[in-house]
């Protein structure tokens, strides 16, 4: 028995030989960065019940419900406050007043309703309050007349450049157990998140029969319990989008634009799907990734201005949101974001745009500073390359939606990619002046505290040194 001893050994050596190869060419393709080792249990995600606590009613007559609030205007001195009530229209007044002062000043808006299918929508009251002071603590009261209830914000510091500021992200939520879990780690990180980044992909009402849009009013009144509290910056992704001819649905954007309000009309954008604000340290401008982005539509031609009006000695840290990611390596939605990338991502290069996050993808990864703008169709350079006044690219929409995760990558991991996972969670990007800021990826599996991708970056503008995570040698 056994193999004579020659033949085993040439049967080694080419063994070693094929090994060798093997490992060389991983050498070559995967030098960049990590595919985490981490596996997540694969059960589907499962959305809560109707019944679940998360969206139980507030008590009391015509009591507001769904509250949220963000940012209304472009420095951060003002709010929009937007509830739902259901059985009468109700007052539209906010009655708000500043911590340690007994003076209360009203806030009047407006109210709106829409039909969807066989879907009738409550009242949906929409407040702006302005003339806010900076960093200071905010109660405001709404339901007057009926069932009041009372919530609380902070203003932001005065737009500056070393001002801290922390932001979370969140992307593609959903109301599945999943999302309930990514929301309570979000608000039990002991790095407390002042405002959400949300990327796009809210309530997924649009998975249901008819996009029922009852899946609308209970994830209002799921996020509630933070949004109510904290703005939360919205991007609209594909799932705002509830083009439905089938049903008689040929408005897009129906039910988002109704209930999530943004302040676009501020930077002069002519649509709420594209916008920016400033805030505290930070200049954030939001991309619509299913409006048209070609030359000469509004987008580009907002965009191609926008660009001029940052001032970076004011706000050093240019952030980027957008639905659809540049830069993906799992095979789901797999250059989707191409030819958005191909019109823009030379103004992101030259404009030293610090940090790019989408969501779409049902996972996480970072990239490193890479661009790809030097193809002009015959050169054939069309490949990333690191470049220094470039982004780094995350995507972030592992928020935990029913649609699952997406676990199937391209393999080997592209050079660019420095680190990806499939799992849930959110991040923290904590700016801590107009050089540093501190960032970390949590993954709900994890302790509060745990951290399972963080690095420190370093402003493109103030501080241009190298801070990718593998590229070092
Ligand atoms: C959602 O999370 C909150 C906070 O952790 C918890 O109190 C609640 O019971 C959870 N709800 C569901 C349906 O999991
Ligand atoms: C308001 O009162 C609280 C507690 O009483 C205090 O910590 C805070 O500094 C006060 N704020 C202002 C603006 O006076
Ligand atoms: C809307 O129509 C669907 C099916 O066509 C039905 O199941 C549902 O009960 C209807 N909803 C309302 C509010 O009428
Ligand atoms: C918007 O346009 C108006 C009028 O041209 C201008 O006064 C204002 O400064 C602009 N705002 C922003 C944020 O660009
Ligand atoms: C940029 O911002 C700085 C700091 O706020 C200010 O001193 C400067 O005048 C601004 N530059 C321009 C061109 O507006
Ligand atoms: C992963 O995606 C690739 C490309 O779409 C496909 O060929 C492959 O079958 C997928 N693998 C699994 C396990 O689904
Ligand atoms: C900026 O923050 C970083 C990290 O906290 C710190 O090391 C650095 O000294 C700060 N820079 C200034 C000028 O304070
Ligand atoms: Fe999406």
């Amino acid at each position: 028995m056994g193999l004579p001893m020659t033949r085993f050994s040439s049967f080694f050596s080419s063994f070693a030989v094929l090994l060798g190869l093997v490992i060389t060419n991983a050498a070559i393709l995967c030098s960049g960065g990590i595919t985490s080792s981490f596996v997540r249990l694969d059960e589907k995600a499962k959305d809560m019940p109707f019944e679940a606590d998360v969206f139980r009613l507030p008590p009391g007559y015509n009591a507001p419900q769904q509250v949220h609030i963000t940012q209304g205007d472009h420095e951060g001195k003002a709010v929009i406050v937007s509830w739902v009530t259901v059985a009468e229209r109700g007052s539209n007044t906010v009655l708000y007043w500043s911590e340690n002062s007994s003076q209360k000043y009203k806030a009047k808006g407006k109210v709106t309703k829409y039909k969807f299918y066989n879907y009738t929508s409550g009242y949906i009251h929409h407040s702006t309050i302005k003339h806010l002071k900076y960093n200071t603590k905010y109660y405001y009261k709404i339901g007057i007349g009926h069932t009041t209830r009372t919530f609380w914000f902070v203003t932001p510091p005065e737009v500056g450049p070393d001002v801290p500021y922390t932001f979370g992200l969140i992307g593609d939520l959903g109301q599945s157990f999943d999302s309930n879990s990514t929301l309570t780690h979000y608000e039990s990180n002991p790095t407390k998140g002042q405002t959400v980044l949300f990327v796009g992909d809210l309530s997924y009402a649009d998975n249901y029969p008819n996009h029922d849009n009852v899946r609308w009013d209970t994830w209002g009144r799921f996020i509630e319990r933070s949004v109510a509290y904290q703005p939360w910056i919205w991007t609209a992704g594909n799932h705002e989008i509830d083009f439905a001819p089938e049903i008689g649905e040929t408005k897009p954007f129906k039910p988002f634009t109704h209930r999530y309000p943004v302040p676009y009309k501020a930077s002069n954008s002519t649509a709420p799907f594209w916008y920016s604000i400033k805030r505290g340290p930070a200049y954030i401008i939001v991309l619509a990734s299913y409006s048209a982005y070609g030359k000469y539509t509004p987008q580009y031609k907002w965009l191609e201005e926008e660009f001029q009006k940052v001032n970076r000695s004011e706000t050093p840290w240019l952030i980027v949101l957008m639905h659809s990611p540049w830069y993906n390596s799992y095979n789901y939605h797999y250059m989707e974001g191409e030819s958005m990338r191909v019109m823009y991502e030379p103004w992101f290069v030259k404009n030293k745009v610090d940090l790019v996050f989408a969501g779409h993808v049902h996972a996480y990864e970072r990239s490193e500073r890479i661009s790809n703008v030097a193809y002009n169709v015959v050169n054939g350079l069309c490949s990333p390359v690191s470049d220094s006044s470039a982004p780094v690219y995350i995507t972030i929409g592992d928020g935990g939606n029913l649609e699952g995760l997406a676990t199937n990558m391209t393999e080997p991991q592209p050079k660019y990619s420095a680190f990806r996972e499939a799992s849930f969670g959110h991040a923290i990007l904590d700016i801590k002046n107009r050089t540093h800021a501190r960032y970390g990826w949590h993954r709900n599996q994890d302790g509060y505290a745990v951290e399972a991708d963080s690095m420190w970056f370093y402003n493109r503008v103030w501080h241009p040194l190298d801070d990718s995570t593998s590229g070092k040698s």
